[in-house]
């Protein structure tokens, strides 16, 4: 028979995202609303090793919904990436009472997770990430935040690159995927969009594209590049000189990852924390929450994360077939 979990954990770790506090919040009244006690853990794994844990009520969630960021704070811990740190890790829930937990955040917190409930603490993954990177959901919390906040500083670039005829290069974020780069590229109307996942660093074929488009009337050529290229400054130096044009680089950086929560990112951050929450009220663990084909579902971890996940190659011919 399943083991009843009695306290739930829940931390966030890795890069914040917009609806992790939906996410937390959703975590916190889902399992009171069963009877269930829940404790915050602070600062990731990192806060979880210096025991910053404390009980959540209904009302420590108040007011949070349309909050950016994430109220339990968030971290990056090497010392988790260990044997020792993990063991520790296990010990202090055990400690605490905490027989389940839910980890908000990226691959590599699942990776942590994956190690906790190898150790016996009932884990669930909830994906949380601005870069859309996780393989196995359709969905991560914060990628619809993100490329909206994205989009809105683009379009304004894109109003000062038309009045001096310029061209300009705008890196987005996403690690090694390209998927803020993609979905902004479409929906900012780009000349070129840079893909990590395809790039082939031949910049001839950019300078050609600028080159040609300015003689089709072009006032402007934005070119969308991916963080997982980068060296847009250097880029725009290079094409400055090869084709004569006034070009410069802006790189959007952390205010892609500020901000209040889309509906959207609120409403999936809802019903992922809340999911995780049943799951592990079920007896579940070592599992991530995802949506799949319009469906929240959960997969199991290690299974999760030997995922593999590739763009959407009808979205990016789509793009091509925008820039002419
Ligand atoms: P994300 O969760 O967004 O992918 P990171 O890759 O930075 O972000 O991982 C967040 C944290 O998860 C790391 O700082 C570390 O504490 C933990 N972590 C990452 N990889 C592992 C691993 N292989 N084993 C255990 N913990 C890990
Ligand atoms: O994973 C989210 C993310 O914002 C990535 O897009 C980016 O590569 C990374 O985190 C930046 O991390 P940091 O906040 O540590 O600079």
């Amino acid at each position: 028979m399943a083991k009843k979990v009695e306290t739930i954990g829940v931390l966030t770790s890795g890069g914040d995202a917009p609806g992790m506090n939906p996410a937390i919040r959703a975590v916190v009244r889902k399992a009171l609303s069963q009877g269930i006690r829940v404790k915050g853990i602070y600062q990731g794994y990192k806060g979880l090793l210096n025991e910053e844990i404390e009980e959540l009520n209904a009302r420590s969630v108040s007011d949070t919904i349309s909050k950016g960021g994430t109220i339990l704070y968030t971290a990056r811990c090497s010392e988790f990436r260990t044997k020792e740190g993990q063991d520790e890790g296990a010990e202090i829930c055990r400690k605490h009472g905490i027989d389940g937990l839910v980890v908000i955040g990226g691959d590599g917190s699942f990776k942590g997770a994956q190690q906790l409930a190898a150790r016996g603490i009932n884990t669930i993954g909830v994906p949380g990430t601005i870069d859309l990177d996780i393989a196995c959901t359709d969905y991560t919390i914060g990628f619809d935040t993100a490329v909206n906040t994205a989009m809105d500083a683009i379009d304004k670039v894109r109003d000062t690159s038309t009045s001096h005829e310029r061209c300009s290069i705008i890196e987005v974020m996403g690690r090694n995927a390209g998927y803020i780069a993609l979905w902004c590229g479409i929906a900012n109307g780009a000349e070129d969009i840079l893909l990590p996942e395809q790039y082939d660093y031949d910049e001839q074929i950019l300078i050609n594209n600028i080159i040609n488009n300015r003689k089709r009337g072009k006032k402007h050529h934005i070119i969308i590049n991916a963080e997982g290229i980068g060296h847009s400054t250097s880029m725009a130096r290079r094409i400055e000189a090869a084709t004569g044009l006034e070009t410069r680089a802006t790189i959007l950086g952390h205010l892609q990852r500020g901000g209040s929560p889309t509906c959207r990112d609120r409403v999936y951050g809802s019903m992922m924390g809340a999911m995780a929450a049943d799951l592990l009220i079920a007896g579940k663990t070592n599992r991530v929450v995802a949506y799949k084909n319009g469906e929240y579902v959960d997969y199991d971890i290690d299974e999760a994360l030997a995922m593999q996940k590739e763009l959407p190659e009808y979205m990016v011919r789509v793009a091509k077939a925008m820039q002419i």
